[in-house]
């Protein structure tokens, strides 16, 4: 493909506007790296420079408001996820809330005795999992995932039935971006009688999820992402009302109480999502996720879905082109249809091929061990022609050929 395809492209581009919401120098790496940590929209940081002033001037007064931004943001947060009001809370990290809504999950399923994950999920929820099966005395299962192709649903059947309580799963898989279909999955748990927990971490901001619709019972997901709410913002956690009843929070906090400021003897978790929350809230974060969120709200999530997917099809099609006959070879679903929003390449060399790359401020993307370099093109505020240029450098660097390093002598 020509790059006047990829200039033609990026002049119908509904969403291209957009990119001037950002701080982008022109001279700056093509960054392909928002699945990993967004880049800061004009909005948030002045959201959070407002915040730095409120605090000054209304002091302890502020907290009447602030109290209420776990849940505020957490409904514009459902709101790009297809959930009504009162299931969302933005707070804590994706982790604490895994480990919050699975523990939770297993005390509404009593009696079963198996929490079934994915193989090849992100460590920490694979971690979590661990630890609450080694506590709780819960049998983990990992169902095996493909590298480049991830969970099978037929194979994840097979391991399920009427001893389990709890499937967890990825949306979008960190490493290769396989998609699984969120309702198609909920209702084979379902069908066994337990509960589904989806991590959603690859997906908010950028594949819709309709999580009232697909019928999934809890879900986390993280906001520094496509969401780009900043390094360390805090994640989500969406229960569904009807469940908020069986699903128990495992960590008693001031935050969960009704009627908090009444310093009650005894622990009654209020309604709502915000029954989910631990403790104090990180007010300045939740002010970047709310300026963020609303960003990627005006650019609605369907067109952002339709940039994506015409993203990612051009860069296999590139990969294709110019990197298979170089030595690359794709390691992300081949059917469209089974991708989420990036995209991963394999690669003897993908160490050193990745950090020479960065080294000559060329292309940020990332390595994931042992031989993937990681393409997230946000399709927020990421050129067609971006894709072309980066590809090109790509491919530059393998044709000059690298030096022998693996991935065991990297320096961070
Ligand atoms: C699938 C998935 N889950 C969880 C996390 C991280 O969780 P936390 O925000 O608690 O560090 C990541 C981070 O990249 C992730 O990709």
């Amino acid at each position: 493909v020509e790059r006047s395809v990829f200039e033609g492209l990026d002049r119908v581009d509904p969403l291209a506007p957009f990119r001037d919401e950002f701080d982008i120098p022109d001279d700056g790496p093509i960054y392909l790296d928002g699945n990993s940590l967004g880049r800061p929209p004009r909005s948030a940081v002045a959201a959070v420079e407002a915040g730095l002033r409120e605090w000054a001037i209304d002091l302890v007064g502020g907290w009447r408001r602030w109290v209420h931004l776990p849940e505020s943001v957490g409904d514009r947060i459902g709101e790009l996820l297809g959930a009504r009001s009162g299931q969302v809370a933005v707070c804590d990290s994706t982790t604490v809330n895994l480990y919050k809504l699975a523990s939770g999950a297993l005390a509404a399923r009593p009696g079963r005795g198996v929490i079934v994950g994915s193989a090849g999920d992100f460590p920490t929820d694979r971690y979590v999992l661990q630890g609450i099966a080694a506590a709780s005395g819960h049998r983990l299962q990992l169902v095996g995932s493909s590298p480049s192709e991830g969970v099978d649903l037929d194979d994840l059947c097979r391991h399920i039935n009427d001893d389990t309580a709890l499937v967890c799963l990825s949306h979008v898989d960190y490493r290769s971006g396989a998609r699984l279909d969120l309702t198609e999955v909920t209702e084979a748990v379902h069908r066994v009688g337990a509960m589904v927990l989806w991590d959603l971490c690859h997906s908010a901001g950028a594949v819709p999820v309709a999580l009232d619709d697909s019928g999934a019972d809890l879900a986390v997901g993280c906001t520094y992402k496509y969401l780009n709410a900043g390094p360390g913002a805090p994640g989500f956690l969406y229960v569904r009302t009807e469940l908020q009843r069986d699903v128990a929070h495992p960590i008693w906090g001031w935050f969960g109480q009704s009627d908090q400021f009444a310093m009650g003897r005894e622990y009654q978790r209020t309604e709502g999502a915000a029954g989910y929350l631990t403790g104090t809230p990180g007010v300045l974060a939740l002010m970047a996720v709310d300026a963020a969120a609303g960003v990627t709200a005006r650019a609605g999530i369907e067109l952002l879905w339709a940039k994506s997917r015409e993203l990612t099809d051009l860069l296999v099609r590139l990969i294709t082109e110019r990197l298979v006959p170089l030595g690359a070879r794709l390691a992300s679903p081949a059917d469209p249809a089974r991708r989420g929003a990036h995209i991963a390449v394999a690669h003897r060399q993908a160490w050193p091929w990745c950090a020479s790359l960065v080294e000559r401020g060329q292309v940020v993307g990332d390595f994931r061990p042992p031989d993937v370099l990681r393409l997230g093109p946000a399709p927020l505020y990421t050129r067609f022609v971006d894709l072309f240029d980066a590809v090109e450098k790509m491919a530059a660097v393998l044709s000059d050929g690298l030096p022998d390093g693996d991935f065991e002598a990297r320096v961070t």
